[in-house]
């Protein structure tokens, strides 16, 4: 697919005509922690089943402290109620409530990251991560009409070794996933440590994403993209303090995979109107919206778009219609598929621009 496309020319929608958009248009989610989909009653729900014990007495108890800093704040709730997943069970009732919810939000294609260091440093098998991710994937498909892929992220606070052995794990099962990324606490862990695990992935044709330029720093997205050879950066709004990276960016139309969200949940912008996405999408870099952690950020697809486009002025129509054609742009899916899904975003925007 080719360069930035803009929605035909029309007069601006008001307010409840511009969400009415963002919410039915068409759009692909390929920022999505399914960790950090598990909503407190389905952690609950599953300590129970499981016999976990939890550090928190109550859904509320738990959800009151969803009150972070910064990211490690986060990760280490994160990675706590993570620990309730022990069967195949599990990992398919927790994807399978999410592709619920994404249906709801008229997410056509989602790429679900998925952190299996979380789970095998507990015991948990390998395939049994994989197989019942895979099968909810299979099922939304199936009877959601959602196509969906999962991408293999290596923890970047744990050594590359490990990483190493946890692409070997994974191997018996790659069929089912399409890529890996590089996820967990940022700072001090640069992409070019995992240099050698991601030339590996590389040359077993697997896609390449990393979370860059979060909370670190933009020579970490530059490493990203020369060292690691990432296809798409996860985050990478910090790219904006370096106006040769942003031209890079914008040049190559290498993907930033945006959660706003997430970002003012995490500080790393003070309030949503002090968010990057108008001057990404006015520089013509490949921005999309993400959830990323959507359970804990304080919501999904639709919750991040009508949240942006609430706090920033500048955002329209026209940016509506490049964020959802960036995300069918960004994907991995086939080209004929994202052909499918422009046309289906052109058919909703021609509605809903002839209705106003
Ligand atoms: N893992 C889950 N959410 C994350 C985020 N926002 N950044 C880095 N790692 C993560
Ligand atoms: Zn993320």
């Amino acid at each position: 697919m080719s360069a930035a496309a803009s929605a035909p020319a029309a007069p601006e929608l008001d307010r409840p005509a511009l969400n009415a958009l963002l919410r039915a248009m068409p759009k692909a989610e390929l920022h999505i922690h399914i960790e950090g989909s598990l909503e407190p009653e389905l952690i609950f729900a599953l300590a129970a089943r499981n016999g976990v014990k939890l550090a928190y007495d109550s859904v509320e108890a738990l959800r009151a402290a969803y009150a972070f800093t910064d990211l490690q704040s986060f990760l280490d709730i994160y990675y706590a109620g993570a620990s309730v997943l022990l069967k195949e069970e599990d990992f398919h009732d927790m994807a399978w409530a999410y592709f619920l919810r994404a249906r709801a939000d008229n997410v056509v294609h989602a790429e679900l990251f998925f952190d299996p260091q979380t789970h095998t440093e507990r015991g948990v098998p390998m395939a049994t991560v994989i197989q019942g991710l895979k099968r909810a994937c299979d099922r939304a498909q199936a009877e959601l009409g959602i196509s969906a892929s999962l991408i293999l992220c290596f923890l970047r606070h744990l050594s590359e070794e490990a990483a190493f052995e946890t692409l070997e794990a994974a191997l018996p099962y790659r069929q089912h996933f399409i890529g890996v990324g590089l996820d967990s606490s940022e700072r001090g862990h640069p992409p070019e440590k995992f240099a050698r695990v991601f030339a590996r992935c590389r040359e077993l044709g697997l896609h390449l994403v990393a979370h860059a330029g979060e909370e670190g720093p933009p020579a970490y997205i530059w490493n990203a993209l020369d060292v690691l050879k990432v296809e798409r950066i996860d985050h990478g709004v910090r790219c904006v303090e370096d106006p040769a990276l942003v031209q890079r960016l914008a040049t190559s139309r290498l993907p930033l995979t945006v959660c706003p969200l997430s970002n003012v949940k995490l500080c790393v912008y003070g309030r949503m109107a002090d968010h990057a996405l108008p001057a990404l999408l006015a520089a013509g870099l490949c921005a999309t919206v993400n959830s990323d952690d959507p359970a804990y950020f304080g919501g999904y697809m639709n919750d991040n778009f009508i949240a942006t486009f609430d706090a920033l002025p500048q955002l329209g129509s026209a940016q509506a219609y490049a964020l959802a054609r960036n995300s069918f742009e960004a994907s991995f899916a086939p080209p004929a598929d994202k052909a499918r899904w422009v046309a289906e975003l052109d058919r909703c925007f021609s509605q809903h621009m002839q209705a106003a």
